[in-house]
């Protein structure tokens, strides 16, 4: 299932990774089915089932690997549980009142297919309902209160008006303006970086890892972050809704941008750079993660 240590295959790790986050999230969902209404439920479903590169989930469990956690099917529940936020917060940033996209995932976004009041409402559910799951999974790990009520707080800090909330109200507001590079920093920080910051930093809570191990995981996690966003405003400017499964949107709402901001290529040496950034601060913290190492080129690399 994983492949680690000098010889690691990035495809390899992220094929095997993908297929354990599938069958946590079915599990996430069998449960979901139960807990909601099913106008409710169906729209929840779609997002959380339709695919997407899971990367939340599957730094969550490598972190929790490299910080000496098991393998089990309870590391990728707690994974599970940051996808639904994540599913939640892809399901508003699509509504018309947000950045109005019908292609997600190369789907129909939920709001075409279910209504923009259900699918604003299923979006709203899966916040407690992800707080709840990540509970249950530290409880099937054998976490006790401390470690639990930790990875908790993590998560709901990086969801809310700290962190992915409060970037999405940013991005809205910058439409039409332009940020200077401090100001767009902030932004895309709070709106994608926390949240992949906290799923680096649940995996090595739910390890038992130490304060210094956090806080190398944290740098780690504010550099792959933004160079995430950044290489998704640039995947934004380059390519076409058919290879991405999304509509490239930013010119067309105006949107401030790494890209409109810097340019195209110097918007990527920023992102290698913060790349470079992140890997040493791995190696300072002295986490030996070849898998983590390997997540973050893929983080620049990829192609949607
Ligand atoms: C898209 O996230 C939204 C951003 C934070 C830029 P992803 O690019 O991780 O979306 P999926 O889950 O792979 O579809
Ligand atoms: C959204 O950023 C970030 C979220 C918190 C969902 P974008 O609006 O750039 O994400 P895409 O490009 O639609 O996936
Ligand atoms: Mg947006
Ligand atoms: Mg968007
Ligand atoms: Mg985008």
């Amino acid at each position: 299932m994983i492949a680690d240590g000098a010889t690691l295959d990035l495809e390899v790790l992220l094929r095997g990774e993908r297929a354990e986050v599938e069958r946590a999230l079915e599990r996430a969902c069998a449960w979901l089915a139960e807990e909601l209404p099913d106008d409710l439920f169906q729209p929840a479903r779609h997002a959380v089932l339709s695919g997407g590169k899971r990367l939340r989930p599957i730094l969550c469990v490598v972190a929790h690997r490299a910080c000496g956690g098991g393998t089990g099917p309870a590391a990728y529940d707690l994974g599970a549980a940051i996808e639904l936020i994540h599913a939640y917060s892809l399901m508003h940033d699509d509504l018309p009142c947000m950045d109005d996209a019908d292609l997600r995932r190369g789907q129909p976004t939920p709001h075409t297919l279910y209504g923009e009041a259900n699918t604003a409402r299923a979006g709203l559910a899966l916040i407690p309902a992800a707080s709840l799951w990540a509970l249950r999974a530290a409880t099937d790990l054998g976490l006790g209160a401390t470690a639990s009520r930790a990875i908790v707080i993590e998560l709901n800090r990086a969801s809310g008006a700290g962190g992915m909330v409060g970037g999405q109200a940013l991005d809205l507001l910058g439409e039409g303006q332009s940020l200077d590079s401090n100001q767009l920093d902030r932004l895309h920080g709070m709106k994608t970086g926390a949240l992949l910051t906290a799923s680096l930093m649940i995996g090595g809570i739910a390890a038992g890892a130490t304060a210094g191990t956090l806080a190398g995981l944290e740098s780690f996690g504010r550099g792959i972050g933004l160079a995430f966003q950044v290489t998704d405003d640039i995947l934004d400017a380059t390519e076409v809704a058919a290879d991405l499964g999304k509509h490239p949107s930013d010119s067309r709402l105006a949107k401030s941008t790494y890209v409109t901001l810097y340019g195209l290529n110097e918007a990527a040496e920023k992102a290698r750079k913060l790349v470079e950034e992140a890997t040493g601060a791995l190696r300072d913290a002295q986490i030996d993660a070849p898998a983590l190492i390997a997540l973050a080129s893929y983080i620049v690399e990829r192609e949607k």
